[in-house]
């Protein structure tokens, strides 16, 4: 999408060997494509897993709208390259347990509480415990919902055990230590993306407020989800690790903190930039995708919370780490701002989103219009799969 990490990453090595500072343990790496079948029958054949965290896949609700390319590219890549772990499960580690990332985003936003992958429905005087349906919002979300129906089946056929994680919106700079523990090893922080296509809400509004451009609201920004920091993400995933589902079961956890509307996020972040001098601004442009701007949200999430999840922040405390992290690096998110605005559009048109308010500040733009941008000071080359023939 021609943006970059906000924070540098480290080389493989140097990450490997902070790790190890840390967690006393050196990861063994391998390099390779899910959807390549050899790669995965060659990994599970090296490492005879007893559990598989399965974070693989293409992450990007806008980039899978693009066009037709990468919508079909996004779902063989994430649907191909989860049936390859699922075989592989079945011919090398019948055992084993998947751990496969899911997204709240597959339930959607329907007028119902949202249970945690299955309900009790009683239809025409007979009963029965089924799939909650799922109403995914974009290919991407489609193809996660497609994931974990060939999860489920495969338990029941195969006789695997899986846990599906519908994961919420995760953010932060630190997987390691809380803001207390400061500093934290630079090799250890992870990517952050900021463009519309791959950067997430909380982490695009710091990135915003570091360079002085408005944080920008999809149009009414009253969109609620669930969100948790990454720090809290690793631990849920620790504990379902640690606590396998019997053979043959497919169980599904919600795994977020708690929920907030985008305005909500917007005014936290604004009110810890603020305390830390910052000239932090909100603003509202056109929603480019098509989603319920005002809508019934309440998610269970108690799966984790049974199993010993502690939420470790509070956000406020989590977005000044972020800030304190991501203001060094100014220059370098400066010089793609240029990506933060949104074009893709969920009708297949690529049209920058106007802004639907007056603005409060200087280069806020007008109602409407899509503000000039400067052209960023370097273009890093642009690796898209679709485009470089690698699907
Ligand atoms: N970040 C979030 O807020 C969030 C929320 C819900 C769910 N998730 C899920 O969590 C997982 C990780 O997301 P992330 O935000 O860390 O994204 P990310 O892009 O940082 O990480 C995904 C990684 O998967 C790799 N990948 C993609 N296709 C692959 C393939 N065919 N073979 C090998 N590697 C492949 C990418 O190179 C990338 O390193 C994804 O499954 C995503 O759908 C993320």
């Amino acid at each position: 999408m021609g943006g970059r990490s906000a924070l540098p990453v480290a080389s493989v090595e140097a990450r490997l060997d902070a790790f190890e500072s840390v967690c006393d343990t050196h990861p063994h790496v391998v390099q390779g494509d899910l959807t390549d079948r050899d790669v995965v029958y060659r990994l599970f054949e090296e490492a005879r897993p007893e559990a598989i965290v399965h974070l693989g896949e293409c992450p990007s609700a806008p980039y899978s709208m693009i066009d037709a390319d990468h919508a079909i590219w996004v779902q063989r890549n994430n649907i191909e390259g989860t049936m390859n772990v699922l075989y592989a499960m079945r011919d090398l580690a019948p055992e084993a347990h998947l751990v496969k990332l899911g997204t709240m985003g597959e339930y959607g936003t329907p007028n119902l509480d949202i249970p945690e992958g299955f309900f009790e429905v009683e239809y025409r005087g007979r009963r029965d415990r089924l799939p909650f349906p799922r109403q995914a919002g974009s290919w991407y979300h489609w193809s996660k919902v497609h994931d974990s129906n060939n999860v489920m089946f495969a338990c029941r056929i195969f006789g695997l055990r899986a846990t599906d994680v519908m994961q919420g919106v995760v953010y932060g700079t630190r997987f390691f230590g809380s803001s207390a523990d400061h500093p934290v090893d630079p090799a250890l922080h992870t990517r952050l993306d900021f463009d519309q296509a791959f950067g997430t809400a909380l982490n695009r509004f710091c990135c915003q407020s570091v360079i002085g451009e408005p944080m920008t609201l999809f149009g009414l920004g009253n969109q609620r989800r669930g969100f948790l920091p990454i720090c809290d993400s690793m631990q849920c995933l620790t504990l379902a690790v640690d606590n396998p589902p019997e053979a043959g079961d497919y169980r599904v956890f919600n795994q977020f903190e708690e929920t907030y509307t985008i305005s909500e996020l917007a005014s936290k972040v604004a009110a810890v930039a603020s305390d830390m001098g910052l000239d932090p601004r909100i603003r509202r442009i056109e929603n480019p995708r098509k989603e319920l701007e005002e809508h019934h949200y309440n998610p269970d999430h108690d799966h984790l919370l049974t199993l010993g999840y502690q939420p470790t922040r509070d956000m406020d405390s989590e977005i000044r780490a972020m800030l304190e992290d991501l203001l060094p690096h100014h220059d370098r998110i400066a010089a793609k701002r240029d990506v933060l605005l949104p074009d893709i559009r969920w009708d297949g048109s690529r049209r920058t989103s106007g802004f639907l308010d007056a603005g409060n500040g200087a280069g806020s733009g007008s109602p409407g219009e899509a503000p000039n941008r400067d052209q960023p000071d370097q273009v890093e080359p642009m690796i898209d799969p679709v485009l470089a023939g690698a699907r």
